[in-house]
């Protein structure tokens, strides 16, 4: 097969402190008269979404408000948001949240102009039609889909966390105003930089990596090694901010260009049956996948425990791999991410119940075939018992 690589972006960026103040006139630029903002009840009650709307309303732009969007976005949420989009005539979407209300709204998009269910496009490439434009707000330095082609909708039905994966999924452009994330409590903090971190280092060891992903997937491992631990610690502290922003905007483009892996592919089933945070889901997998991970892109890990200086260039690939995995136990340790057994949000007998299925939904989701090592079934299994 030719070596192509395909790489899809926010057409436009815009990032730094105050961005947001530029929201209305980038919104301009669409020619549009109404749009929805799609959110979450917080940012309602901060006055965040008021202040948003005057500044619309001043730019002679009407926009309605949806916010009936829960964490893990649902199904039923999506649906729910696509009849007020229908119903308030509106032309584009203007996100503002986590990844929660970004994934929302881009799969509102899609429906606009693709017929439903939405499960029908769950996996690679399904979506025919563009959707109607969507400008995405970050709001937690994490997920990075504002940077992103997926949106990842809950089938709560099913118990399963749909990965939906197409370039129309990608917005057509962001706003990431690190300022934004300032208000996150630490444990919040401690998760989405963690996925972060996970987005970078799964990008980067991807069967499916590449020359245009590596150098963001590095740039977004070496940003939260400087700055994860003091945006946790201080939370209004501007260079830390700003640091996890881009990071989170690095790894987004980096893991969409590339892919996540087995760490993803693990959590989503965890988080759906047990309605973990998708960060917490993530950091409590990562030291043990990436130790199982290891001898299938030993180089590679070596620079990823090089670059957070878990190890020094004397040490061999072979050393910083253990140290990496070392490194990444004590991260977790001093943001206070416990383990899943330590963490009283999971059941054991319940755990020890679905682990067939867990194993064999993240099997189904396609994130682990690229693992740099395909796991079996019974290895995800024993990779989960481990975790545990
Ligand atoms: N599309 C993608 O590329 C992608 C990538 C990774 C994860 N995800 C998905 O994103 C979702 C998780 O998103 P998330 O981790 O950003 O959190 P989230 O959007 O689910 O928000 C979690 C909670 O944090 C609150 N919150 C958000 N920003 C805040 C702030 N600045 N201050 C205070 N509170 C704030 C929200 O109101 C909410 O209660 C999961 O469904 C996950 O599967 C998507
Ligand atoms: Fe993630």
């Amino acid at each position: 097969m030719e070596n192509i690589i395909q790489f899809n972006a926010p057409a436009t960026s815009l990032v730094g402190g105050g961005a947001i103040k530029k929201l209305a006139l980038l919104v301009k630029e669409f020619e549009v008269n109404n749009v929805m903002i799609v959110t979450d009840t917080y940012f309602v009650k901060t006055g965040l979404i008021n202040l948003i709307v005057s500044d619309l309303q001043s730019n002679g732009i009407n926009a309605s408000v949806f916010s009936d969007v829960s964490p893990d976005p649902s199904l039923e949420n999506v649906y729910h948001g696509l009849e007020d989009f229908i119903a308030s005539k509106a032309e584009m979407i203007v996100a503002v949240g986590g990844g929660s209300p970004i994934d929302a709204a881009k799969a509102i998009s899609v429906l606009v102009h693709n017929p439903p269910p939405l499960n029908q496009y769950m996996g690679y490439h399904k979506i025919k039609n563009p959707g109607v434009p969507v400008i995405a707000v970050p709001t937690t330095s994490g997920t990075g889909s504002e940077a992103t082609k997926v949106a990842v909708i809950s089938d709560n039905q099913l118990g399963v966390k749909m990965m939906i994966f197409d370039k129309h999924l990608m917005p057509a452009a962001a706003v990431v105003d690190f300022n934004l994330a300032k208000s996150m409590p630490q444990d919040l903090t401690a998760f989405v930089g963690v996925d972060t971190l996970t987005h970078g280092i799964e990008a980067f060891v991807s069967k499916k990596s590449n020359a245009l992903s590596d150098p963001l997937a590095m740039s977004c491992i070496n940003l939260v090694g400087k700055h994860l631990a003091t945006a946790w610690e201080i939370p209004e502290d501007n260079t830390a901010r700003e640091g996890m922003s881009i990071a989170a905007y690095q790894g987004g483009l980096a893991f969409t260009n590339s892919s996540v892996c087995l760490v993803h592919g693990m959590s989503r089933p965890l988080g759906a049956i047990f309605h973990l945070a998708h960060g917490f889901s993530n950091a409590m997998l990562l030291p043990a996948v990436v130790s199982f991970s290891l001898v299938g892109a030993l180089e590679k890990y070596a620079i990823v425990s090089r670059i957070l200086g878990f190890s020094q260039n004397s040490d061999s690939d072979e050393a910083a791999g253990v140290k990496l995995v070392d490194g990444l136990e004590k991260l977790n340790k001093k943001l206070r991410i416990p383990t899943l057994g330590t963490s009283g949000k999971i059941e054991k007998v319940k755990f020890e119940k679905n682990l067939e299925k867990m194993a064999s939904d993240a099997l189904a989701s396609g994130s682990p075939q690229n693992n740099p090592i395909i796991p079996t079934m019974d290895e995800i299994i024993s990779l989960y018992q481990k975790a545990w």
